[in-house]
């Protein structure tokens, strides 16, 4: 009798086990059906939370990139920075990346896009309205409704009552049936220049890195005539192959450029050398690295499928894959978690020590340059270290903008690290010779070693206010501008109620 009743409540639990697997089961289809058919009728595409009600395991894992909110000042850590960067936004305010849910917030926070609307003598923020385009499914949808030309055309200031929605569902997925899709035709452009196949022939793997790629990659902004106005158009500068030489052969390249000149981002205010700015390159690094050769894709180690009772879905809090290791990398790897971190800390302490060797000289080379300026030195003897640090400081960045290289490509960053030291090392004998050569040997260039001291030389040289007075006017812009632009949105039905709320104390609070 008791073998009856044990069966019975075995049989019994299988019903239930089946019942809920079943309706995990038709969960499942339901997402998948909602994926291959279309139907999603969104009213407002970019407003995350409308995608919410279809994909509520998706949109919940999203919204919990929220829990990366830590802020690293980066001019603290390497005060280098203010020195090589002096002249251009980013010698102001620089913070490593943290959470998606922040990117509008942070992109608002920055002293780089300065207090637009606040100073009647300068009403325009000084940075182009393409400071938005990797930071907002809004950006996909202006890029639809206007046209990339007339997107890209104007201050960053002109879409602040538009872009709203930090990086999201619409940035990665269409909005009929949710398949992967790229909203920003210029990756497109990038991969046929470098006769790669476009995003709809290339492979599902590689799709799953391409998403990724929209936003990070090396760009620069592209002066494209639109009627009378220029449109300051994000272009990759992928024609010579996605590695840094092949790129420095492009924006050495004077044909490249409407005024038949060599690219500069900017001209460092206090060498005077044109500088090319690099910026995140992490899906080029990724594919010369082993992961990337071997065919793993982004996904597969930061977006890791995710169990939930018999659901299998991908883990949309995209972070440091070093928080998920037994779905992020314990799928492939054997060996224990611990040694696998070890390995990676190893990696990142010598990354850290060739940047500190790179950075540090390259910033001196930069004081020398000065100096030797200062002491009546020719263009014509300058030349070649002007070159050998525009050489050095492109590959330094390039190394280390991309916050994940030394993990994602370990030898490539290393090697291009070494070589970037090399570059500034040749410069500083040169520039030696000739500080020698008038009168002035012993020059000990000034000390940079705080974010202070390196941002009073640099915002000296560049004849810019304090950086209290900055921060002072970036507080009033926050007070006074931010919540118009957020009620106008709000009246265009296009405000995500969900929206993250501002954390400007978090911001304020960082800093000196
Ligand atoms: C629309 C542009 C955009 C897309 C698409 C995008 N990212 Fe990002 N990503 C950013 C920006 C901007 C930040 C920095 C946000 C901030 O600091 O406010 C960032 C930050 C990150 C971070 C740091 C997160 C943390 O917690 O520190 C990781 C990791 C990352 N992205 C990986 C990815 C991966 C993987 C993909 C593709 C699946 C991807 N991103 C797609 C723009 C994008
Ligand atoms: C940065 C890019 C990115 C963003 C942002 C993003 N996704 Fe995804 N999503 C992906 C990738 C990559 C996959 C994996 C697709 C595959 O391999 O087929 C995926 C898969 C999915 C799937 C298929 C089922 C699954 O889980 O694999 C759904 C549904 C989905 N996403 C919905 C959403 C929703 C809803 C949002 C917004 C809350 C969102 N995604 C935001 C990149 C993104
Ligand atoms: C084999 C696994 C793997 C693959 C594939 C991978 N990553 Fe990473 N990624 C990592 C690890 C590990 C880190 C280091 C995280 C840390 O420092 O905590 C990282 C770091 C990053 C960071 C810096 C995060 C930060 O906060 O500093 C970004 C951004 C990033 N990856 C984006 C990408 C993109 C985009 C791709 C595809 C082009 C990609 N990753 C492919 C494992 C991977
Ligand atoms: C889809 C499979 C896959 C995933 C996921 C994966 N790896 Fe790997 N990993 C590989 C392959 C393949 C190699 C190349 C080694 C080989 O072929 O034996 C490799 C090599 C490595 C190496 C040695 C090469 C180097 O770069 O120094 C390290 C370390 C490593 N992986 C760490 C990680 C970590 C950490 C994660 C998770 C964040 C991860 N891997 C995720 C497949 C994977």
């Amino acid at each position: 009798m008791k073998k009856y009743v044990a069966l019975l409540a075995v049989s019994l639990m299988a019903i239930v086990v089946m019942g809920l697997l079943a309706t995990d089961i038709n969960a499942k289809e339901g997402e998948r059906v909602a994926m291959t058919n279309p139907g999603l009728n969104l009213e407002h595409p970019s407003v995350n939370s409308e995608w919410s009600k279809k994909f509520p395991r998706q949109y919940g894992s999203w919204k919990k990139t929220s829990e990366s909110i830590e802020l690293e000042d980066m001019l603290k850590k390497w005060p280098a920075l203010a020195i090589v960067w002096a002249g251009y936004p980013f010698s102001k305010d620089y913070n490593a990346p943290r959470g998606h849910y922040y990117a509008v917030v942070d992109n608002t926070n920055t002293l780089r896009v300065a207090a637009p609307e606040i100073n009647p003598a300068d009403p325009d923020s000084p940075l182009p309205a393409a400071c938005w385009t990797c930071k907002s499914p809004d950006v996909v949808r202006l890029m639809e409704d206007k046209g990339d030309l007339n997107y890209y055309t104007g201050k960053w200031n002109k879409w602040g009552t538009e872009v709203t929605s930090p990086i999201g569902c619409y940035d990665c997925h269409d909005k009929t049936d949710a398949s992967l899709k790229m909203g920003r035709k210029y990756v497109n452009d990038g991969l046929k220049a470098a006769k790669l196949p476009e995003f709809k022939d290339s492979t599902h793997q590689v799709k799953r890195d391409l998403v990724c790629a929209q936003c990070h990659s090396e760009y620069y902004f592209h002066p494209t005539p639109n009627g009378e106005k220029t449109a300051m158009a994000v272009v990759f500068p992928w024609k010579n192959g996605l590695e840094p030489e092949g790129m420095l052969k492009y924006y050495d390249d004077p044909e490249n450029f409407p005024n038949k000149q060599p690219f500069a981002d900017f001209k460092n205010s206090i060498s005077g050398v044109p500088i090319i700015k690099a910026q995140h390159p992490d899906y080029e690094l990724h594919t010369t690295g082993i992961h990337g050769k071997k065919g793993v894709s982004c996904a597969d180690c930061h977006m890791p499928y995710t169990q939930e009772g018999a659901t299998k879905f991908s883990d949309h809090q995209i972070q440091s894959p070093l928080k998920t290791m037994d779905r992020s990398c314990m799928t492939c790897h054997r060996e224990d978690q611990d040694k696998l971190k070890a390995i990676l800390k190893e990696k990142y302490d010598r990354k850290e020590t060739l940047f500190k060797f790179a950075v540090n000289n390259l910033a001196t080379a930069h004081l020398e340059m000065q100096k030797a300026r200062e002491l009546g030195a020719t263009d014509a003897e300058l030349a070649s270290a002007v070159k050998l640090i525009r050489n050095g400081q492109w590959r330094w960045d390039y190394a280390v903008a991309s916050h994940g290289g030394f993990y994602h490509a370990p030898d490539e960053t290393l090697f291009i690290l070494s070589k970037a030291n090399q570059d500034a090392q040749a410069a500083r004998v040169e520039l030696r010779a000739v500080l020698a050569k008038k009168g002035a040997a012993d020059f000990q260039a000034p000390d940079f070693s705080t974010k202070e001291k390196a941002q009073a030389i640099s915002f000296a040289a560049t004849k810019w206010p304090s950086y209290e007075k900055l921060a002072a006017d970036k507080k009033k812009f926050k007070d006074e501008v931010v919540p118009k632009w957020l009620e106008t949105a709000k009246a265009n039905g296009l405000l995500d109620p969900e929206r993250p709320k501002d954390d400007r104390g978090a911001w304020f609070g960082h800093s000196k």
